[in-house]
Parts: structure tokens; sequence; C-alpha cells
């Protein structure tokens, strides 16, 4: 069980060998402080400015609850100690919690093409305009990457080539040999910018149909598809000793899984890569899970899971979960936690036997910052609550890093060799929702498709 002073990060520096235990990060509750930092504030004085109980550091009233930046405050990048840019030298929780649980960061939005190329120099807002092609703003990442250097913690940078967050309106306008010029381009300035600070990038991102063939995306249609080993070697050229991965979704399960088409596409992907000596030296597994998901968007087992690591650890490269969020709100309540806690405990821990297996990243670690709220629904996916309580779930991750520890179980008692256990009940089968015809008929997809499958997963949840 938890207890006090343990934390992911401690658990994770106790392995028998080096795990990342990460976190997508978000700037704005990083940098600005929030309703719940407010409430730690305790004491206004007569001249309305505030107390800070602990520090008792005098500042100037909180309006609203938020403090913005940088109207108030100097441009991050020419802050050499992060500490300044909190006015009351009190880190926001988020900041505080970040720090105590994980040794890893990835940025989780502001990293892509478009988003680095679309703003004016300085905080992004709804009305920056969208015609800066061209034109690198690193405002943001730069000051969310040395905020993480200063905490030892490393950072993944995510992500360099994917058709979604590009500027497509932009890269339309090319022809081929102009739009991989463009890609190299990018590749070159961003992967330049944070040469010495990001040491492995995600560097292309979701290039599969949901049904395991290429996406129809716009650098397939013009490039063709060279264009994923086009951008690896592009990487390498620009950064040789960075760890270069490819990253996907819905592929965790392997051809014993729920989507066992999608699986085998991203296998056969990264065999064919090895295969042409590309220089690629990681596979990241998404794990966007479902509790409730049926079909193609079941959960698989941790045998499944286990079986895709191994064979993917045999062809040379690292495997790790590089967006891990367990979705609950569709099962009864009362199944809930044990569901949450079970997936990631259960997957972790057999990941973890795997020699390729490198670690995990979640997408967001608080309930109050997630994904899913605004491209799903109301759910609480991840493993601290909106407070920065910890969850069962927590306890299950922290039970499953647990199992490298010196005292630790290999496997945590998870069924390593099957999905179902002596019994013949299928692994999950307290909370698990059985398939019904409707939800195979959810399985055609077209081919080639380009919208990834969270996308088709929100219109067919
Ligand atoms: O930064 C603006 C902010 O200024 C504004 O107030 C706010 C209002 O909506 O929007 C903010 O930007 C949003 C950004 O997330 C940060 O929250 C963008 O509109 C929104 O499109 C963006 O979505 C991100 C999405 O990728 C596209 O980059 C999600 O946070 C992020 O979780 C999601 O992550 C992807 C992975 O990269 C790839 N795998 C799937 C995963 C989930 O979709």
């Amino acid at each position: 069980m938890s207890d006090s002073n343990s934390s992911l990060r401690k658990a994770a520096s106790l392995c028998c060998k080096k795990i990342h235990i990460g976190a997508a990060i978000l700037p704005k509750p990083l940098f600005e402080y929030d309703t719940i930092d407010v409430a730690n504030i305790d004491v206004v004085k007569d001249d309305n400015s505030i107390r800070i109980d602990d520090n008792q550091h005098t500042i100037e009233p909180i309006k609203n609850a938020t403090v913005s930046y940088p109207s108030q405050y100097p441009p991050l990048h020419s802050i050499s100690d992060t500490n300044e840019i909190y006015p009351t030298k009190k880190l926001p929780m988020y900041a505080q919690v970040l720090i105590r649980e994980f040794n890893s960061v990835v940025i989780e939005h502001h990293l892509k093409w478009s988003p680095l190329c679309h703003t004016l120099p300085g905080p992004i807002n709804a009305s920056s305009p969208s015609d800066r092609i061209g034109r690198y703003d690193f405002y943001h990442v730069d000051a969310m990457v040395d905020f993480a250097l200063q905490h030892d913690m490393e950072v993944k940078g995510h992500t360099l080539i994917w058709h979604v967050t590009s500027p497509v309106e932009f890269l339309n306008t090319l022809d081929a040999k102009q739009l991989e010029e463009e890609m190299r381009r990018h590749i070159f300035t961003t992967m330049g910018h944070f040469r010495g600070r990001i040491h492995m990038w995600d560097v292309v991102n979701e290039a599969l149909a949901p049904d395991g063939s290429l996406a129809n995306n716009i650098f397939l249609r013009k490039i063709g598809p060279c264009y994923i080993e086009k951008a690896f070697r592009y990487a390498h050229e620009a950064d040789p000793s960075a760890i270069l991965i490819y990253n996907d979704n819905k592929v965790e399960g392997g051809v014993d899984g729920p989507n066992p088409q999608k699986a085998e596409g991203y296998y056969k992907l990264l065999q064919s890569l090895v295969k042409n000596k590309v220089p690629i030296h990681a596979a990241g597994m998404q794990s966007h899970f479902n509790a409730g998901g049926v079909g193609v968007n079941r959960v698989p087992s941790p045998f499944a899971v286990k079986q895709q690591i191994h064979r993917i650890g045999n062809l040379g490269l690292k495997v790790h979960f590089s967006e891990m969020d367990v979705r609950v709100s569709q099962l009864p309540l009362n199944l809930q936690n044990l569901a949450q806690r079970q997936i990631y405990h259960d997957i972790i821990a057999a990941a973890l036997t795997e020699p390729a297996f490198d670690g995990v990243w979640l997408w967001g670690f608080t309930d109050r910052h997630t994904w899913v709220k605004n491209f799903y629904y109301d759910d609480s996916p991840l493993v601290l609550d909106e407070m920065y309580q910890k969850k069962e779930a927590y306890i299950g991750l922290l039970d499953a890093l647990r199992t490298l520890n010196v005292s630790g179980i290999v496997g945590g008692g998870v069924n390593l060799n099957s999905d179902v256990d002596s019994e013949n009940r299928p692994w999950g089968y307290k909370w698990i929702t059985n398939d019904c015809e409707a939800d195979k008929s959810q399985q055609t997809i077209a081919f080639g498709d380009e919208r990834p499958d969270w996308v088709h997963e929100s219109q067919n949840p």
C-alpha cells in the first residue's frame, strides 16, 4: 500500500533498471495559479495584500483566483531560476506534485508543428493569428523544458511529424519535393533548438490508419510511404545521439488482443523500418484505455500486451507506454475504481517483466487537467483526482513499479501466460463488458482512413 512518503518517482528510482515514470504537461497549470493554489493562501491583510502561509511573502492580491503571465512577469526564457516566475515564490500545486511524482515529462500539445508555428511570440491566446507559418515560437516549450530540467526530469519531445497537428493548409500548397524539404526544415529547426536538452523524440506519430494500413495523410499522398523512413533519417542527422521513437495508438494488445489488425500493422511497420536500417530506437504504445470499451476498443489483457512488447523487443527496440490513461465513466460507478486500479497495475506489472520495456508516460496526471474531458466526455482517467489526491489507480501503478524494487515480486502476481485464469475466467471478468453483435460491426473501418482511432472512438463510443 502507499505510505505518505512514497511517490511514483521514488519507486522508479528503486527499480533494478532505469524506468521512466513520466507525465504529459501543459503550460497553463504549470505556470499559473489556480483556485486550488489560492485556497492555500490564508491571510488577506488590511491593505488587501495577501500573506502566504508558509513562506511569509507578501504579494499583490490575486484577483479571480488566477494569475497570468507575462503581463505581470518577465518572459520566462529570460529567467534563469524558474522559481522567479511564481510571484508568491510558491509553486502551483500542479508543479509541486509533478516534481514529487515523476522523473520525466512529455509536452502534451505545444511542441507540435502547428502550435509552434501558428502563434505570435509570447503567450498563446485565442486571438493569435494563424498565418505565421515558418516562424517558430518556442516560448512555452522552452519554459516547460527548462522547468523540467531544473527539477531533474528528462523530457521527451512529442511530436515531429503528425498530420493532425501539421500546418496542412500551407503544406497542401507544396509539391512533393517542397514538402519533403519543409519536413526536413521542421525537424532540423525543432530538434536543433532543443539539442542538448531533449534527448528522445517521437519522430512520427499515428502514421497508421485504424485498420493497420498507412493512413492516407498529406505526407503519404504527396511523398509516398517513404516519408516515415525519411523523417527518421532527418531526425538522426539533426541529432545523432537522440533516441528516436515511432508512436501509435490501439496497438498494445498484439495479435492476441482486441485489435489484431492495427497491432499487426504496427509490428510490420516497425519490422520494415528495422530491416531497412532506419535509425529507430523505440516504439511508443499510447495506451489510451477505456475500461468500458468493447470490440476493438476493449482493454487488452496483460498477457496480450506482454506478447506484443516481447516481439517488438526482439526487433531490438525499446518499448514504452507513451500516453497512458484509463477511462472508466462507461462502467457502473461501483466498478470504476476496481477496474482502473487493476488496469494500471496488471498491464504495467506485466510490461515490466519484459526487458525491452523502459517506462510509462501518463497523458496528464490529475483529473483536473485531462484531454478526455475536452475530446470525449466527463471522466476521471488519471491517477490523482481533481484535488491532487491519490486514487486507487495510483496505488495500482505504484505497486506495479514496486515489482521491480528489491523486495518486489516480478510480474506482481498477474497471469502472464494466458488471457484466462485457472477457472477459465477472462482477465478483468469482474468489470469487463461482453461484446454484442453491434460491437463487432464497429470494426469495419475504411482502408487508410486518416482520422485517428480516438476520433473514431469519440464518434462511436
Ligand atoms: O493553448 C490553447 C489555450 O490557449 C486555449 O485557451 C484553449 C481553449 O480551448 O486551447 C488551448 O489549446 C488546446 C491544447 O490542446 C491545450 O489544451 C488545443 O485547442 C487542443 O487542440 C489541444 O489538443 C491536444 C491534441 O493532442 C492536439 O494537439 C490535446 O491537449 C492532447 O491531449 C492531444 O494529444 C494527442 C497526442 O498528441 C497523440 N495521441 C492522441 C492524443 C489525444 O488526442
